[in-house]
């Protein structure tokens, strides 16, 4: 049975790409800060899948080892979704405050952090595939708005990251793929987004599926459409 790590499991496109793999007959490890509270992720349908609820803070730099030491199947997936956006370093003149950190550390360290700890897992794995949830708005390139400081240099901040790490984990068979899933109607994205979760969360895992034993794809900034994005 292929098995998937997600992080940020509880709502939006993590709880549907839990949904759509556990369809698929996949094991889930679903990880999110209050498994308690998480009663959507709860309630999924299992199918043939199976899944296992494990709580994870991303602001917690010793989760990913203590993750490790718990599981003990091999990651086919892993996928550092969870993601935080926050109003207030949105706006020139108030941008730079502590907020701006809190978005660095949940975006870009939280997910090198969690790789760190489980790459090992990754590799004795099948499949081998890391995803990391990034954004267009990390794009430089692409920036022609403005804005959105804290948001944007942390998903800038998790590119460089996931091309550092696309490179350092090739020679294990690593496929890491950085993966804008397009404007989409969740919480964050809010209700004018492009796509309904499920249309993002199908292409990212058709994405996902393409990336098996692809170097090809490894090192890339793929739009959901599988579009390459600038940098
Ligand atoms: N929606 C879009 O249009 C869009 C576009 C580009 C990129 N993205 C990215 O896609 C990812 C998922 O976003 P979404 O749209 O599904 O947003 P969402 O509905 O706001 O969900 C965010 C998820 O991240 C989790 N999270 C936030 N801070 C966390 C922390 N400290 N520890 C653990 N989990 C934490 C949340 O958990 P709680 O429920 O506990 O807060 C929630 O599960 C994010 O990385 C986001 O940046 C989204």
């Amino acid at each position: 049975m292929l098995h998937a790590l997600i992080t940020g499991a509880n709502r939006g496109l993590g709880l549907e790409h839990t949904r759509q793999l556990l369809q698929r007959g996949w094991k889930v490890t679903a990880a999110c800060r209050d498994p308690q509270s998480a009663s959507e992720l709860a309630g999924l349908d299992t199918g043939e899948g199976e899944l296992v609820v494990v709580a994870y803070d991303a602001t917690d730099l010793a989760a990913p080892a203590r993750l490790a030491d718990t599981l003990t199947d091999p990651i086919d997936l892993l996928f550092a979704n969870a993601g935080l956006m926050t109003r207030e370093t949105r706006t020139f003149g108030s941008a730079a405050n502590e907020a701006f950190i809190d978005e660095m550390r949940v975006n870009a360290l939280a997910p090198l952090a969690l790789v760190e700890a489980l790459a090992d897992k990754v590799a004795a794995s099948e499949m081998k595939v890391i995803a990391l949830q990034t954004s267009r708005m990390g794009s430089i390139a692409d920036n022609d708005s403005g804005g959105a400081y804290g948001y944007r240099a942390s998903k800038a901040a998790l590119n460089a990251v996931g091309k550092s790490l696309s490179i350092d984990l090739a020679d294990r068979g690593i496929v890491t793929v950085l993966l804008h899933p397009g404007w989409v109607k969740t919480d964050m994205g809010g209700p004018n987004g492009l796509l309904t979760i499920p249309e993002a969360v199908s292409g990212q895992l058709d994405l996902i599926a393409r990336a098996f034993k692809n170097p090809a794809m490894n090192g890339r900034f793929f739009h959901v459409s599988g579009e390459d994005l600038a940098w």
